[in-house]
Parts: C-alpha cells; structure tokens; sequence
C-alpha cells in the first residue's frame, strides 16, 4: 500500500515532482511505484543491448512507452544523452534510464588487468584507479560497471582468472571492497559516482575443469569460507548491485537459486541493492535441464530473488501474463522494482541532468595508469642481481611478440581503450635510450605464432645487444570471458624462439604479459631474470621500463600460487593438510623402493608437488630479514586480542617496499582448517639498513570459522601464526585460544 500521498499537481513528470518534495529515497519509491502500471513495472526490469546509433524511431518509441529501464553498452554519447531525454521527458513517468557497461580495469585509460591489480597488494592504489574509470565513464553518461569480479579463481586454466582478485578470500575482500569504494565515490549521488556490481554470484570460479560456464559443487563450508567473503566484503562496502552467475551451484543455476539470492544475500546480509542476472542467463536456464521453458525460467528467476534480466526478454515477455494468471504475486514485481528504483534514486538521476561529454586519457589519468602497472609487475627471478640494469647497458636487443602490440597489453575488457594513449615496451625503451640502441626484432608476429623466419633477425639482434629483453606471454584474446586453456605453456613457438636466442649467450630478462599464470620453467630457468608484468594496460610500457632500470623497483607479490604443470591444478596454498603430507624432503621422483610405507604421501611422481612459485612471493630490489615472531601472550581470551609482530630489515642496498604478510593454522579443530589462511598484510617502505616492528592485531573473531553445523565459532585450541614474505616461508609461533564463544555471528 501506499503510504505517502503525492501532491495533487498535474502536468508534472513523477521524477521532477518528487525531486522536489524532499521526500525520503524509500517514499520516493514508494510513492512513483504506486502510479506505475504492470507495464511499466516490468519494463524498469529490462535491460536491452540492442541501442543502434543512430536511435531509431521504433527505439525512442519504445522509451517513451517504458519499455526499458536500463541499457547496457548503449550507443555513443549523444545516443544516451538523446535517450535519456526521452525517457525523461517524453515518458509517461519520467523515469531515468540507468546506462552500464563492463568498466573491468579503466574506461578511456586501461589500467592492469584485476589480476595485476591485485598483485599490487594494494587497496589505496586500486581505489585510486577505480576512482579514476569511474570520472571517466559517468563523463559519458554511465552510471552502472559490472565489476568488481570477486570470483575465486583457483584455476589458472578458467580465462576469466584475469579478471579475478586472485584465489585468497582475505586478498579479494579487501582489494574488491577499496574498488567499490573508488567507483562508488564518496556518496553514490555525485554525478562522477559509477554504481558498482558485485560479480557473479557465486562460484562462478570453480567451474568443474577450469572450462568457462561449467558446472560448479561446492559444499556450503567452502562456500562460507571461501567464495562468498569477497561478496559479502563488497556488500559491506555498499556495492550498489550483484550480479548472478551462469554456471550451476551444486545443480542449482545461480540465476535461480534461492539459496543464493534470498537466503544469504537479502536474508543473511540485509541487502536491497539491485540484483542484475548476468548476460541472458535467465533463458539460459531451459539449457541447465532447470527450467521447462522460458516462462518457467522468469517464474524461478523472479522467485530467487533477479530483479532485473540482462538482455534475455523472458521477463518482458512472460511477466505480465504470469501476474495476470495468478502465478506469480504482484508483491514480487513490486520488490524488484522498489529495488531498482531505490538505486536510480539513490544515484540521483532523477534529480540531474548533466550532459555527457566525451572524454580521453589525460596526464592524470596517464600517471594512475603508470604506478599501477609498476606496483602490479613481480618480480620473479633477478641471479646475480642483473636487475636493475645499469647505465652501462649500451644496446639492448628487444625480442617477443609482446614488445610492441598495444592491443595485446591492455588485456580482456578494454573495448573503450584509447589506442593513441597505450605505451608498449619498445615505445618506453626507444624513447629512453634512443632508437639506435634498441634493436628491434620481434622474432614472432603474435604470441600463437609457430613459424620460425623471424628467428635469425632475432638471434642477430641478440648477439649485437649486451643486454636480451624478451617480451613474451598470452596475446589479449588468450584470456578472459570463454577463453579456458588446456595447457598453460608460452603459446606459439616462443620457448623455442627463447631456445635460439639463448645461443646467442647474451644475458635474457623475460618480461611476462598475460592474463593468468602461465607455465614457463624452462625459460624461466635460461633467464636471468623474470618480471611477470600481466597484462599492464596503457602505460605497461613505461613502467617495465622504469623498473627494469631502477627508476622504480618491483613491489608486486603474486595474488595467486604459480603451478610447475597444468596437471598441478588446482593448487592453491590455503589447502587442507591431508592425513598423509608430503615433506620438503620428498621433493623430486623418490628413490628407494616404492613400496616403503614412507613413499606414500600425497605428491606426484612427475614433478614436485610445491608451486612453481608460491602465493604472495615476489622480489625486489632489495633483502628483507624477518624477526622470529613476537607475541603479547600466549594464550587468547575472547575479549583480548593478541599482537603478533616482527622486525623487518631491509639489508639491501635500495629503498624497497616489503608486504609483510600473517598467516595463521589451527593445529585442531572441529572441521580441519587449510595449512595457512591469510588474515592481515602491510606494505612498508624501508631505506637501506632501516627496521621496522610490524604488528598485527589477532582478535577471536579473526579466528572463527563454520563448524560442522555451519555456526561460526572460535574453538579452543592452539593456533600457529606466520609473519612472513609469502604463503612458503616465514617463522612461526604458536599460542593457544582459551575460551569458547560460539557462535560469532
Ligand atoms: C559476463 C559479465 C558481463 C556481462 C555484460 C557477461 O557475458 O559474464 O561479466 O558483465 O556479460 O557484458
């Protein structure tokens, strides 16, 4: 019913009147939804592609009547300008369109993929660059990104990887959280706010072989542990919107899913943002083997909780003949479309109408873009600390597919790129050093590339340079949305361009640039060193080259654990011990009889078991020690939090930035808990020679996970903490919690 009585003026648009009645958000909804029609309700549930430059007629028609009330990736800017004056004015109710589009890592600027972003370990940064995509896509009329992606992704094979904050739940809540925070802005009314979407939910990360849409089991304990703290960081945050997830949940479509929508996401965390399916994936359920057809398809879509069908047309075609017969409650429609209301409102677009402007990349823009692509770079290998290069480098020899495709390293979602505003590695080198002292040889036209008559130019190049850098990796649309990969090797024939050129016996440095963790030990092994560098974005150029001199030194650390094999997948470091793990001493092909009871440990016989390179390992160009660590107390007590702390000294010669990381494992518990979770990092800054007492604060609550009846608690017990570089290493101490408190939540 509704409660609030609108003045009785005529000749006014709904949204003008109400903007002027300093009514609250939730009367303003109340009261426009009170006039709406069925029709018009349903068409706010809309979200259409198909804007055509120019609008036609049958289109603007279309607004006037209320068809639509959201568009995605719509035309040009004077298109949405056009049409939202449409909308507004020439439609019954006046009811603002709410423009999105995939703002992933940049609008105008690219910035790294999410993956490098996440690399950084740096919540500041990525709120900054978000922050920045979010000025430039609502210059444009935007208002609506479908990101941040906060899928778990534990599976280098799955494409869609590159758009993840990497396989940590603690990383990918907080990085996702300080994304929310830069596109939302300071209040989603602003006119530069973009309202964010929290994608998809959930397990879309967990696809069954690392191939995109497959189906997903998860058991609820993971779930909770693992895949929903992203998202529910998010919605602490304010993200304005979820999005739903194609795949299937434990046989449930997450379009769907009850479970999902009602009882976690508007039950459990209170949550009246809009929730958004992702692309057609309402019909998509009739292909599940779920629905029967699609007005079986809308019914379960709408009683799950979907307020609005990306798309698809089931809703506008099924809906209104659905209420009308009975099937489905006026009260469901109501709801979604309070909840779509509320954001438009809550958006101010019924209150502003400023016009788009076109907009580029600008200095600005251009140094957020630079700093982001050097904190993202790590550092993987660096014998003989042949990085930086020194001055005396005379002539470098520039080699690999990926030295100079401005395309290629911006990464997946960059369809707004300015290609004009993209710096590639050979740009940045030749405009430090001059042209004469790069040689440029590509030795490959693109990173598939099998044929070899490029190589000789290359090896030439190698043998007249002091110095080899080699740019190598995945080409742009070798990841991202339906772009699984059996193999993880170097793509093409670049192991074996890599191979020749090693014959030149130059000194190689291989920069990396791809859109996941790629397998790459054996030339990982002839280099001297190895920077993985993503895919950077615009000004990935610039900033390799900085680094690879030292304008600047590496700080990245690896947001996911780098496999030896693709047969090591999925491997991840937060793993459950097992009743029989293997030990450091087992690494390599046992020797000895195989049938002795001690060879019996979970391992491979082909290769190690341990990573490649292990989650949150990088280097810099400097030597950090760590303290044994440090605590306040042996034991917990509920109220009192513990402190863990160590010193941190930097032993090398440069200033460097050193993310400390805290670790901690359960010894016992009520449902065994992985061999370390991530619970706390600081990145600090440290001058040759300084210390540093780093202290992390560890309270019962940081401690509680689900028991096996799915209560949060905080078991008694023993509890070992790490302070260390990475997910492998560091020093341990151990303390005991005393007391029980259950449940937490
Ligand atoms: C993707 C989403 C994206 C949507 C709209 C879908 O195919 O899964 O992540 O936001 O398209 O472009």
């Amino acid at each position: 019913m509704n409660s609030v009585r609108l003045p009785a003026a005529l000749g006014l648009l709904a949204g003008e009147l109400l903007a002027q009645s300093g009514m609250s958000v939730e009367d303003r909804v109340t009261a426009l939804l009170s006039r709406m029609t069925l029709d018009e309700k349903i068409g706010q549930m809309s979200q259409s592609t198909s804007i055509r430059t120019p609008l036609s007629e049958q289109f603007k028609a279309e607004i006037r009547a209320g068809r639509w009330g959201s568009f995605l990736n719509a035309g040009s800017v004077t298109d949405r300008a056009e049409a939202q004056r449409i909308a507004m004015k020439e439609s019954r109710l006046g009811i603002p369109l709410l423009f999105a589009r995939d703002v992933i890592h940049g609008y105008k600027t690219i910035f790294p993929i999410p993956l490098g972003q996440a690399a950084s370990w740096n919540p500041e940064l990525i709120e900054e660059a978000a922050r920045q995509a979010a000025r430039e896509a609502t210059a444009e009329g935007i208002r609506w990104t479908f990101a941040p992606m906060l899928d778990i992704a534990r599976d280098p094979r799955w494409g869609r990887v590159a758009e993840s904050l990497g396989e940590d739940p603690f990383l990918a809540g907080t990085l996702g959280a300080a994304m929310v925070r830069g596109f939302q802005g300071r209040s989603l009314a602003d006119p530069d706010s973009l309202a964010a979407c929290a994608k998809h939910f959930a397990g879309y990360g967990a696809a069954e072989a690392g191939r995109d849409y497959n189906s997903v089991w998860l058991p609820e304990i993971l779930l909770r542990e693992v895949y929903f703290p992203p998202f529910h960081a998010a919605r602490l945050a304010g993200v304005a919107s979820f999005m739903t997830a194609f795949n299937a949940l434990n046989g449930v479509p997450a379009t769907g899913n009850r479970f999902l929508l009602r009882d976690i996401l508007r039950g459990e965390w209170n949550y009246d943002g809009v929730v958004v399916s992702d692309y057609e994936a309402v019909p998509e359920m009739v292909r599940h083997g779920y629905a029967r057809d699609d007005r079986d398809a809308a019914t379960k879509a709408l009683t799950a909780g979907v307020d609005m069908e990306m798309v698809s047309t089931s809703y506008v075609d099924r809906l209104k003949q659905l209420v009308e017969s009975g099937s489905i409650g006026m009260n469901l429609i109501d709801a979604a479309v309070r909840n779509i209301l509320r954001l438009k409102f809550r958006l101010g677009l019924f209150d502003q109408t400023i016009a788009p402007r076109e907009v580029s990349p600008g200095p600005a823009s251009l140094a957020i873009a630079e700093r982001a692509a050097m904190e993202s770079a790590v550092l993987l290998k660096n014998e003989g600390e042949l990085l930086p290069l020194s001055g005396s480098v005379r002539t470098v020899a520039v080699i690999g597919p990926l030295a100079d495709s401005r395309l290629d390293q911006v990464g997946t979602w960059s369809m707004d790129a300015v290609a004009d505003a993209v710096q590639t590695p050979l740009a940045a080198l030749r405009n430090r050093m001059g042209t004469g002292r790069v040689l440029y040889a590509p030795g490959l036209r693109n990173s598939r590339d099998r044929t070899t008559d490029g190589f000789p130019a290359a090896v030439e190049a190698a043998r007249r340079a002091d110095i080899v850098l080699l740019f190598l990796g995945e080409e742009q649309i070798l990841s991202g949305e339906a772009r699984s990969r059996a193999f993880l090797d170097l793509p093409g024939a670049q192991a074996a361009l890599v191979d020749a050129i090693h014959q030149a016996g130059k000194p190689m440095v291989a920069v990396l640039m791809a859109g996941r963790p790629l397998t790459f030990h054996d030339v990982a092994a002839q280099a001297r060193a190895v920077l993985y560098a993503w895919h950077p974005g615009a000004m990935g150029g610039p900033a390799i080259s900085k680094l690879l001199f030292g304008d600047a030194a590496p700080s990245g650390r690896l947001p996911i654990t780098f496999p030896r094999t693709v047969g090591q997948v999925p491997i991840y470091y937060s793993e459950l011990r097992t009743g029989r793990p293997a030990s450091e001493k087992e690494l390599g092909i046992p020797l000895g009889n195989p049938e002795q009871p001690a060879g019996y440990t979970s391992k491979y016989i082909d290769v190690d078991f341990t990573p490649e390179y292990p989650f949150g390992f990088g280097l810099t160009y400097s030597r950090f020690e760590y303290s044994p660590v440090r605590l306040s107390a042996p034991v917990l007590r509920a109220a009192q939090p513990i402190t863990a702390s160590a010193e941190i000294v930097n032993r090398g010669a440069r200033d460097g930035v050193e993310t400390v990381q805290l670790y901690f494992h359960h010894v016992a518990a009520s449902v065994a808990q992985p061999v370390r979770k991530l619970a706390g990092f600081q990145r600090v800054l440290l001058k040759p020679g300084e210390s540093r007492r780093v202290s992390f604060q560890i309270s019962s609550d940081d401690l509680a996970f689900y028991d096996q009846s799915r209560r949060r608690v905080t078991e008694p017990g023993r509890v070992q903490v790490w302070i260390a570089p990475d997910a492998a290493r560091g020093s341990m101490a151990e303390f005991t919690v005393q007391s029980v408190t259950e449940p937490v939540e």
